[in-house]
């Protein structure tokens, strides 16, 4: 038995096309405003966090045709992309996940939005949905 790694819900990630549209519509119609927004150069993506109690919807929108959410966009169109839970240690949890035999797609933690620390496990291994690792702390030697 794996003792529990996730901790809480962070966030479920949504990609859409017109993140102002989006944010609006998240707002007018289910009252949930943004928090944070955030342009992620790495991910070549622009994010609006709108805060739901302890968790986030994370809208997602792609800055540049080579980003992984627009490739996402174009073969899956908008909707569901990815979720993300929070865990105590990003790096112990990635280790444990690959130890069991889960395929990921960051070998080691990376940095996040908000100063945090993430890393993704692959949605072959997890029945279909991306999954992001979320740490409340940047890096470490950041
Ligand atoms: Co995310």
């Amino acid at each position: 038995m794996t003792a529990p790694l996730l901790t809480e819900i962070d966030h479920v990630a949504i990609a859409v096309r017109d993140l102002d549209a989006a944010v609006a519509w998240y707002s007018e119609t289910l009252g949930a405003h943004v928090t944070h927004r955030e342009h992620v150069e790495s991910d070549g993506v622009e994010e609006a966090l709108l805060q739901v109690a302890d968790s986030y919807v994370q809208l997602v929108s792609p800055t540049r045709a080579d980003s992984p959410v627009a490739k996402f966009l174009d073969t899956r169109g908008e909707g569901l992309h990815h979720v993300g839970y929070r865990v105590a240690d990003c790096a112990a949890a990635l280790e444990s996940i690959t130890r069991g035999g889960g395929r990921v797609i960051d070998a080691v933690p990376r940095p996040g939005s908000r100063g945090t620390t993430v890393a993704f496990v692959h949605p072959k291994s997890s029945f279909g949905t991306l999954i992001e690792l979320v740490e409340e702390a940047p890096p470490a030697g950041r």
